[in-house]
């Protein structure tokens, strides 16, 4: 079984490693040996330390390299939209079998990537897009397709959770945490893919996909990053028993006519203490899988990082081997139910909103007479001084769930009351309180 590898830097190095290592055990359990037919890298000169590879493989033609005939398998760790999508849809086409750890493609083009894998007969599979090492993927695909999942719940971005777990921790701001984050290798020179969420929201779209049937792309994501968290909202959730964490959450759901939907979201949201995903700490990424026969399941591990993930991609790379010796395929895609994705404004949601006001007679009437007119049930309203010694209050408020768009429309009037002095805070709360 030969094999194409498309890049070798931070994952794909660690493919080679793992390759060389466990080459006689992987070749037991696929029952042929593994060889590396080539590699392609953009860079033929860069230093590759101590890799355990002939330096006679690498080569800037990676299509040249897919297009061999001795290629059985390719496995793309570059990343980005193109050309790896040129590449993988060509290899797909011709028959080949496709590992990948791509999920901004997959979020982005994955239907062309599954099309061109039914027509060429070989099998795509991308455990690695998601939560790293967390054997996830494979679950939803297989284990639980005698189920119907209702919602998927994760913290699937590490560089985020370090920096949220660090704000809990230390009480910094955003900035400071983001810093030590850098400084710890967590978060890249360019951190926007993640404290902006849209590595998590790439994620979000594959989740949602594989657990409802349908195709769900980046594009159908509601996404909001962290950096507007402040060090105040960690210490309001605090003082509520909680903490902000960046959630994805895709959930079944009816439209107003009863035709079942699904909404597909990431936020940073305020979650109690004892919800289970409020102790995943560190860059450690967990997700918590709801569905209707299983009941709660939760999936732990590292989401990142070198090793764990071509560990994900040599499972994968098993598999695929596997499949082409016994001539059979797996099909990587199931999206009959073809559910439509719900907007935002529709998603059943409930605020924590935090708000500076005078303290004087009729300002508690006057701040819940906005919810009411925007049918928003206030579920508890807890006063204290402002603290600023001007004889302002804080009214800290927790809503019922209700439509997001009006929960929104809710702040924003409240924004223009005079007697509210600012609006301090608003985070979605998830997970009851
Ligand atoms: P790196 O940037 O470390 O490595 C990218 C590799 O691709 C390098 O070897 C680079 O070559 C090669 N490359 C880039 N552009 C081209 C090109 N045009 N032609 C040929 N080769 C090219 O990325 P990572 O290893 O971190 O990530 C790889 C993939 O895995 C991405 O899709 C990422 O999202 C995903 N992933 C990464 C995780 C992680 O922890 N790093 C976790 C989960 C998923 P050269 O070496 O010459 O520069
Ligand atoms: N940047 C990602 C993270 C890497 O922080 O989780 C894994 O996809």
């Amino acid at each position: 079984m030969r094999l194409a590898l498309l890049g070798c830097g931070t994952v794909g190095a660690e493919v080679v490693r793992l390759l060389n290592e466990q080459s006689a055990d992987l070749a037991a359990r696929i029952g042929a040996p593994l060889e590396i037919a080539g590699i392609a890298v953009r860079r033929l000169g860069r230093d590759r330390g101590d890799l355990p590879v002939d330096p006679g493989l690498f080569t800037t033609d990676a299509l040249g390299l897919i297009k061999r005939d001795d290629v059985d398998v390719v496995v793309e760790v570059i990343g980005g939209i193109e050309p790896a999508r040129g590449w993988l849809v060509e290899a797909l086409r011709a028959g080949k079998s496709v590992v990948t750890a791509n999920k901004a493609l997959l979020a982005e083009d994955g239907g062309a990537l599954h099309d061109a894998a039914a027509e060429g007969g070989g099998d795509l599979y991308y455990e690695a897009s998601v939560a790293g090492a967390i054997p996830l993927l494979r679950p939803l695909r297989e284990s639980l397709h005698g189920d119907r999942i209702t919602q998927v719940t994760g913290i699937v971005n590490g560089t985020t959770n370090f920096i949220l777990s660090a704000m809990h921790a230390t009480g910094a701001g955003f900035a400071e945490a983001l810093e030590e984050a850098t400084e710890l290798g967590y978060a890249e020179a360019d951190p926007t893919a993640d404290v902006e969420g849209f590595d998590a929201a790439a994620k979000a779209a594959i989740l949602a996909s594989l657990a409802f049937h349908t195709r769900v792309g980046a594009a159908d994501v509601h996404r909001e990053g962290i950096t507007e968290v402040t060090a105040a909202d960690m210490a309001s959730a605090k003082a509520m028993g909680c903490t902000i964490k960046l959630l994805c959450i895709a959930a079944r759901g009816a439209d107003g006519q009863g035709r079942e939907t699904v909404s597909v979201r990431v936020h940073p949201a305020m979650i109690p203490l004892t919800h289970p995903l409020a102790s995943v700490g560190d860059a450690f990424n967990a997700v918590f899988v709801e569905a209707e026969a299983a009941g709660q399941l939760m999936f732990y591990g590292r989401g990142a990082g070198g090793a764990p993930t071509a560990s994900a991609v040599l499972g994968d790379v098993v598999a695929v081997a596997r499949n082409r010796l016994a001539g059979v395929r797996v099909a990587s895609e199931s999206a009959y139910a073809a559910l439509p994705v719900r907007p935002m404004g529709e998603a059943l949601t409930r605020y924590h909103i935090s708000l500076d006001v005078a303290d004087r007679p009729g300002v508690l009437e006057a701040v819940a007479g906005v919810f009411a007119r925007h049918d928003v049930s206030i579920a508890t309203v807890r006063q204290g001084p402002s603290g600023g010694g001007n004889g302002d209050a804080v009214l800290v408020i927790v809503t019922h769930v209700a439509p997001d768009a009006a929960l929104a429309a809710t702040v924003q009037e409240l924004r223009g009351l005079d007697i509210v002095r600012s609006v301090a805070s608003v985070l979605r709360v998830e997970g009851g309180l």
